[in-house]
């Protein structure tokens, strides 16, 4: 007999958030549901129960004064890692990259880590891969932290400093509260590192303040639900955004490609001008992340020459593009903060989207909760 659906009128968006959620509701779709519920929950946690073990850490972390912060991770987690690079680039005025554990674990490579600060960010902390890195960072000099949601895990036992973003148990396969988590983790680390003192700026505090409220509002309007019955039989999307949106765009990539099984390309507002543009037409729906800061007026040029290509572009975010038919509306904030907003509509159209579509999003095929690469 077919499990009845989890849908966007049978109560899926009032998903109950805590222990209760764990209560045996087996509808495909329902652990994740309440996984992406719980996310204004896991905010308001890490800025009250986490912020002073983030405190203490950047202090240090200001104190060593690391020359760069190289940043390791994969998947979702590599995409908070993109979100922790801009930052640093932007707020501390240091070089940030990305490295490839490959580097380390198949060309058997051992680069001069002396100066930085590296980080590995991993909801599992159980890839072998990026353990390694650690090591070999911790044994070129680096100082070394990981960023994780499991405190006993090898990798915050590698690291020097290990930072928990205290997201929970996360019942979906596909990773969302533990992304977010670790997005509101790095920005607390390195707004607290930019002062100095490890603690955050009057203005910077405040603002954050009202971060779980504006989750709450947002995960409250249900359009996502709406534009997943739209793009029901959609063959593939492309998604973009530039700076802090751009790691929206490619976490919304991975969420579609992973739930749904729809081939899904991510591409900044600046790469998908210098040629991948060729590809969008009428039939392919372009989620364009734009918010009301410089990184959204930078992909005015892009919806420009999308709107040319006769794209059919959904907006998500905050900024009020005139003309456009879908949006998926976030409020106006500052754009580093954004980010922490605008992926919670897409990670519903996500798993709304599978749903119609007859998947279970919880237990994606071929997916486990800890993938180890090496
Ligand atoms: C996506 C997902 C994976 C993981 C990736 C890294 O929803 O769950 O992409 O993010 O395998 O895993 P961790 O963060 O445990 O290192």
């Amino acid at each position: 007999m077919n499990q009845p659906q989890v849908g966007a009128t049978d109560g899926i968006s009032a998903a109950p958030t805590g222990p209760a959620a764990d209560a045996v509701d087996e509808r495909p779709g329902a652990g994740m549901a309440a996984d992406i519920a719980e996310q204004p929950d896991v905010f308001a946690g890490v800025l009250d129960r986490g912020a002073t073990e983030i405190t203490r850490i950047a202090a240090i972390i200001a104190e060593r004064r690391p020359r760069s912060i190289v940043f390791t991770a994969r998947g979702t987690s590599d995409h908070a890692a993109l979100y922790g690079a801009y930052l640093t680039e932007i707020r501390l005025g240091l070089p940030a990259s990305l490295a490839s554990p490959s580097v380390v674990t198949v060309y058997d490579a051992r680069p001069d880590w002396s100066d930085s600060l590296v980080i590995a960010v991993s909801q599992s902390g159980g890839s072998p891969d990026l353990a390694q890195v650690i090591a070999a960072a911790r044994a070129s000099g680096a100082l070394t932290l990981a960023v994780t949601n499991n405190p006993d895990s090898r990798l915050a036992d590698e690291a020097e400093l290990h930072l928990d973003v205290r997201a929970g148990h996360e019942r979906a396969v596909a990773a969302t509260k533990t992304y977010t988590a670790e997005l509101l983790t790095l920005l607390l680390l390195i707004e607290g590192i930019r002062t100095g003192t490890g603690r955050l700026d009057a203005a910077e505090a405040a603002a954050l303040d009202k971060l779980p409220e504006l989750a709450r509002s947002v995960l409250d309007n249900d359009e996502a639900a709406e534009l997943a019955g739209r793009y029901r039989f959609a063959s593939r999307f492309v998604t973009t955004g530039r700076g802090y949106a751009y790691p929206t765009a490619r976490e919304t990539a991975l969420k579609l490609m992973e739930t749904s099984y729809l081939p899904s390309l991510a591409f900044s507002g600046a790469d998908l001008l210098h040629g991948p543009l060729a590809m969008t037409d009428p039939g392919v729906p372009v989620l364009a992340v734009v918010g009301a800061g410089p990184g959204g007026h930078a992909m005015w040029n892009v919806l420009t020459q999308l709107g040319k290509q006769r794209a059919d572009v959904v907006i998500v975010g905050a900024a009020d593009v005139p003309g456009q038919t879908a949006r998926l509306a976030t409020p106006s904030v500052d754009e580093r903060h954004a980010a922490l907003l605008d992926i919670l509509p897409l990670q519903r159209l996500a798993l709304h989207l599978a749903i119609e579509r007859g998947e279970n999003p919880d237990a994606p095929r071929g997916l486990k909760k800890v993938t180890e690469t090496v």
